[in-house]
C-alpha cells in the first residue's frame, strides 16, 4: 500500500486515519441481515470500530458539520466509539450504517445509512455525510441508489424519510436526483436553542 502521508498534502491526517484503518479493518465481517455492499466505485462497508479514526474525521469537520446538530460534534475519539457502538447494536436493530471506501485507493469517503425503521409501516429514515474533498463526483448518488434498493428490496420499506435543513442545496439536490419528493417544512427547536428549518423528502415503493 502506498503512503498515505505523501500521497495527500491536505488531508495527511485524515489519510494516515485511513491508512491506519486499513492495517486493522477486516474487509468481510459476520452480519445477519445488513450485510457489506458494493457499487461500481465503491464498496458500502458495514460500519465497525476499524472505522473510528475515519469517523473521528469526518464529524469532527465544520463544511460536514454545517448543518447538523451542535451535538453531533464529537470531542474526542470516544464519541466515535460511542456512535459506532449504537449502529452495531445486535439485531434485530433498527438502523444500520455503512461507511463509503473508494475501490480505487481504499479509502474511506463517508458514511450512509437508515435509522427509526418501523416494520410495522415499513417506514425508514435516511442520512449520509461525506468528507468534503470527495464532493462533486456522484459517490454519494451511487451509495444511496444501493442502499435505497437495499431497502425496498430487503427490508421492505414503503416509503424512505429524508429530514435536511432547507439552506442544505446539495443534499436537497441529491435527494431530489434519487426521485425523493418534497413533503413539508418543520420548524423544530433543538437542544442547543437553535432553530431548525427542515424539509421532509419521501420516497415511496
Ligand atoms: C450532502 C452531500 C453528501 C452531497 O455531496 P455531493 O458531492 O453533492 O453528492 P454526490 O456525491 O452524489 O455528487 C453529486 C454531484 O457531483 C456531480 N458529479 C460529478 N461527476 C459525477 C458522476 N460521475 N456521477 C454523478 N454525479 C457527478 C453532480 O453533478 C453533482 O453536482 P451538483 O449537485 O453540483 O449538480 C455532501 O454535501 C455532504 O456530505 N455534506 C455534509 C453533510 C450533510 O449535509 N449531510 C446531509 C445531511 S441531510
Amino acid at each position: 500500500m502506498k503512503n498515505p502521508l505523501i500521497s495527500y498534502n491536505n488531508e495527511s491526517i485524515m489519510m494516515f486515519f485511513n491508512y491506519q484503518l486499513y492495517q486493522f479493518c477486516p474487509k468481510s465481517e459476520v452480519s445477519m441481515f445488513f450485510k457489506n455492499l458494493e457499487t461500481n466505485r465503491l464498496y458500502l462497508q458495514n460500519i465497525s470500530p476499524a472505522h473510528r479514526y475515519f469517523i473521528y474525521v469526518l464529524f469532527t469537520n465544520d463544511d460536514v458539520l454545517r448543518f447538523h446538530y451542535s451535538e453531533d460534534r464529537y470531542t474526542d475519539l470516544n464519541g466515535a466509539d460511542v456512535e459506532i457502538a449504537e449502529w452495531n447494536q445486535p439485531e434485530p436493530r433498527n438502523q444500520h450504517n455503512w461507511v463509503l471506501v473508494r475501490k480505487a485507493d481504499d479509502i474511506a469517503i463517508g458514511t450512509c445509512g437508515f435509522h427509526n425503521w418501523d416494520r410495522d409501516s415499513a417506514f425508514c429514515e435516511i442520512s449520509y455525510d461525506m468528507y468534503p474533498d470527495f464532493w462533486g463526483n456522484g459517490y454519494m448518488t451511487e451509495a444511496l441508489q444501493t442502499i435505497i434498493l437495499f431497502a425496498r428490496d430487503e427490508m421492505k420499506v414503503h416509503c424512505i424519510e429524508a429530514g435536511i435543513d432547507q439552506d442544505n442545496e446539495k443534499s436537497i439536490r441529491l435527494i431530489e436526483r434519487l426521485g425523493f419528493v418534497y413533503n413539508k417544512l418543520v420548524i423544530d427547536e433543538k437542544q442547543d436553542k437553535k432553530i431548525c428549518h427542515d424539509k421532509i423528502f419521501h420516497l415511496r415503493f
